[in-house]
């Protein structure tokens, strides 16, 4: 199989959710590969218009090459998706009938060593899904101290280990800079008591990737910008792949269904609340036993949608 590839998850209900017609005008924040894209593409015709977005060059150019054929109909654009409303206004866009989030990494980001997100193949300390930017993983965990770092593996990775793991690291970047992905992996190993299941440094490596991609923050921002932006009856759907995100998009998606974000201690309503979506899913739909089977990155995936009113 070509490594590079990535399987698109969830494809066939993102799309079903997405309600896609003939002509419509689609974000899709996330391009990564262009799995979800070629499918959008397929359903909006030739009429159709997308706008996508990736912050990874790579992954751009290779996307760019897959969707050849729709080229007119495409805005590519290079950037963080927490820059949404200003390239919609850019590019006078119009209000999208649909903008879909497929967050995280993509399989290139965890096959390719040298992007440094992987504790399994050995690899600079990189992960930043955009390479022009200054913070990387190395930087964090050469130069944070103890106490940022243990906050920061808590915080990002749900981590209870966290202030062991950070001592360790401290430790022994006294003897010599931790430069590499095993050299790390192998650090936080040491301080597990050797409990089988998952890779001890797995919830470390969520945590730095989180960190040093702001996924949270940017997210977060970004999806206050995709409901305020889409078109009347317009949809939103997110495809998460850790709690911490799928909490997010949960709690945002909620918070725009309500009329009132009064506290619950005045007696009137006071704050002129728009309610602005219709949750389409109460619960997360996740991928079936077929799919896990046949690509097991897709196992954590969780995807929710909401209607714009
Ligand atoms: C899970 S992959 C998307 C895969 C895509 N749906 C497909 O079928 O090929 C996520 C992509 O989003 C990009 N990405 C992650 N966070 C981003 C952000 N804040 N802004 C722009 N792109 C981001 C990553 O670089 C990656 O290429």
């Amino acid at each position: 199989m070509d490594k590079q590839l990535h399987i698109p998850v969830l494809l066939s209900e993102t799309i079903d959710l997405l309600n896609l017609r003939a002509g419509n005008r689609v974000v899709d924040c996330t391009l990564g590969l262009g799995g979800h894209s070629e499918a959008i593409l397929k359903k909006i015709g030739p009429k159709g218009k997308l706008m996508a977005f990736d912050q990874d060059e790579t992954n751009l150019k290779k996307a760019k090459q897959r969707l050849k054929k729709f080229e007119k109909q495409i805005i590519y654009v290079h950037s963080n998706f927490e820059n949404l409303k200003t390239e919609i206004e850019r590019h006078r866009f119009g209000n999208p009938d649909a903008i879909l989030f497929d967050l995280g990494l993509s399989s290139p980001h965890v096959d390719i060593p040298e992007r440094g997100f992987s504790f399994q193949k050995e690899g600079p300390l990189d992960m930043r899904y955009d390479q022009t930017q200054e913070l990387t993983a190395q930087l964090v965990i050469n130069t944070y101290n103890e106490k940022k770092l243990a906050d920061l593996i808590y915080q990002y990775g749900d981590e209870r280990r966290s202030r062991v793991i950070a001592k360790a690291i401290v430790n022994e970047r006294k003897k010599h800079p931790i430069a590499n992905t095993l050299q790390l992996a192998e650090i936080i190993k040491t301080t597990s008591k050797g409990k089988i299941g998952r890779h001890p440094a797995t919830r470390t490596f969520q945590a730095l990737r989180i960190y040093v991609n702001r996924e949270l923050e940017v997210l977060e921002s970004a999806l206050h910008q995709a409901i305020d932006l889409l078109a009347p009856k317009g949809r939103i759907a997110a495809i998460s792949y850790h709690s911490l995100e799928d909490r997010l998009v949960k709690n945002i998606f909620r918070y725009y269904t309500r009329d009132c974000i009064c506290p619950k201690e005045l007696p009137l309503c006071q704050c002129n609340f728009q309610k602005k979506l219709y949750l389409l899913t109460k619960r997360p739909i996740i991928p079936t036993g077929i799919e896990v089977e046949q690509n097991p990155r897709s196992r954590s995936a969780k995807l929710r949608a909401a209607e714009r009113l």
